[in-house]
């Protein structure tokens, strides 16, 4: 049976050291894991098994298999030992046999995107970035229809839109919208990021490199590889759509707890064909894969066991090939959630009539404190 490995590592430290170390976890700091993890080996997770595709009934088993590291150490602790640790992780996927590694949140954003990696592993390697790019898309797509946005006339934005992932959702998002505001850190690296997609949008593009200007988008695709929140509640105007890939999360649960009148929505999440079983409890309902994870399935369902998203230069064909191979075998983006709880219909309808409520442009002056 071809089979795949797929590396996880802690995110919401105490949280996810909790799912498999449930006393270490409870016991520990945040501070005392990312002390210990230093020296930590790789862990061994589970076996995931029953998924199917639903093209051709082929059957393909995985291990999740984990990288003792949080975000701050990998981006933080020097980078070729960061590379080891991914590695040494890596070998545990050969070990099993595995005929394809995925890497998972900040293991494929590290350095060079998995091109290193890759070089020092016998088994193939992909980030599983081409479909999450996809499948953000997809979900910002079908997030401004539920809120009655049209596409061809609406300001979007791409926050991190200098990123592997930010980059390509924005040049997808160029032939889409009116106007799309292309935001980072860095002026110089989003003028050439302008300057590349200009000839092929149909958007007008604008670089900015302060939240701020988010004031004025109804679409926002939030990508930034930062460790902490990113987008506060100040920055949002009634009644628009936040669409949060990152993990950790760019959007400030006080978002949710103090915007009625604001969509915010977990990116990046797919329902995986056949009755799959993770045995283990990485945060999602069953049934529900990262976009990351559920490209290196559908890649291995398609027996396409090769380095396949590497670097930080992902190709828009490659995002269009695993879009159309994930469909072909049944993976679908998921209904959306919100800070990891379903969002109703109810609640779609409720937001719509909140952002109408008088009142509401000024909160736009920034009655809201950063949280
Ligand atoms: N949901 C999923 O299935 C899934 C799958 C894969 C990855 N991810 C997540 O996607 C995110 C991005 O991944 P990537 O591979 O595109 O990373 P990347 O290539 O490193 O790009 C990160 C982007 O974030 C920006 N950034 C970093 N820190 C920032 C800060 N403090 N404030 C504002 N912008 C900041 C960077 O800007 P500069 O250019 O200024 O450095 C860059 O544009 C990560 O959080 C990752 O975990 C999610």
């Amino acid at each position: 049976m071809d089979s795949f490995a797929f590396i996880i590592h802690p995110i919401s430290v105490k949280r996810d050291v909790q799912r498999k170390y449930p006393f270490l976890g409870r016991l520990l700091s945040e501070r005392q894991i990312e002390f210990f993890s230093q020296y930590f080996p790789p862990v061994y997770i589970s076996e995931i098994e029953g998924i199917t595709s639903e093209a051709t009934g082929k059957q393909v088993k995985g291990w999740l298999i984990a990288c003792p590291f949080t975000p701050r150490q990998m981006l933080e602790l020097p980078e070729q030992r960061v590379y080891r640790k991914i590695i040494q992780t890596g070998r545990m996927a050969e070990r099993l046999g595995a005929g394809l590694l995925g890497l998972g949140a900040f293991t494929s954003v590290v350095g060079d995107a998995g091109v290193t990696i890759a070089d020092e592993l016998a088994v193939p390697v992909t980030t599983g970035d081409s479909y999450t790019v996809a499948v953000a898309v997809e979900s910002i797509r079908q997030a401004a229809a539920v809120m009655d946005i049209p596409l061809k006339n609406a300001t979007a934005a791409v926050v991190g839109a200098t990123g592997a992932i930010g980059q390509v959702c924005a040049e997808l998002l160029a032939e889409d919208v009116g106007c799309l505001l292309l935001i980072g850190r860095r002026a110089e690296a989003l003028e050439e990021l302008r300057a590349r997609l200009a000839s092929r949008a149909t958007a007008e593009l604008i670089v900015c490199t302060d939240m701020e200007s988010l004031h004025e988008a109804q679409l926002i695709l939030t990508v930034t590889s930062a460790i902490h929140t990113v987008i506060h509640p100040e920055h949002l105007q009634p009644g628009s759509v936040v669409c949060d890939v990152a993990r950790p999360r760019d959007v400030s649960a006080m978002v949710a707890a103090v915007r009625d009148d604001i969509l915010v929505i977990d990116g990046g999440m797919v329902d995986v064909p056949g009755p799959v079983n993770f045995h283990f409890n990485f945060g999602f309902p069953p049934g529900k894969a990262y976009a990351c994870m559920a490209e290196t399935m559908a890649l291995t369902l398609e027996g396409r066991l090769e380095d396949y998203t590497l670097g930080k230069q992902i190709s828009r064909q490659r995002v269009d090939e695993i879009s159309a191979i994930a469909k072909k075998h049944g993976f679908r983006v998921s209904g959306f959630r919100s800070f990891e709880k379903e969002v109703t219909q109810e609640q779609i309808e409720a937001v719509r009539l909140n952002a109408k409520r008088p009142g509401r442009k000024h909160i736009l002056g920034g009655s809201y404190g950063k949280t």
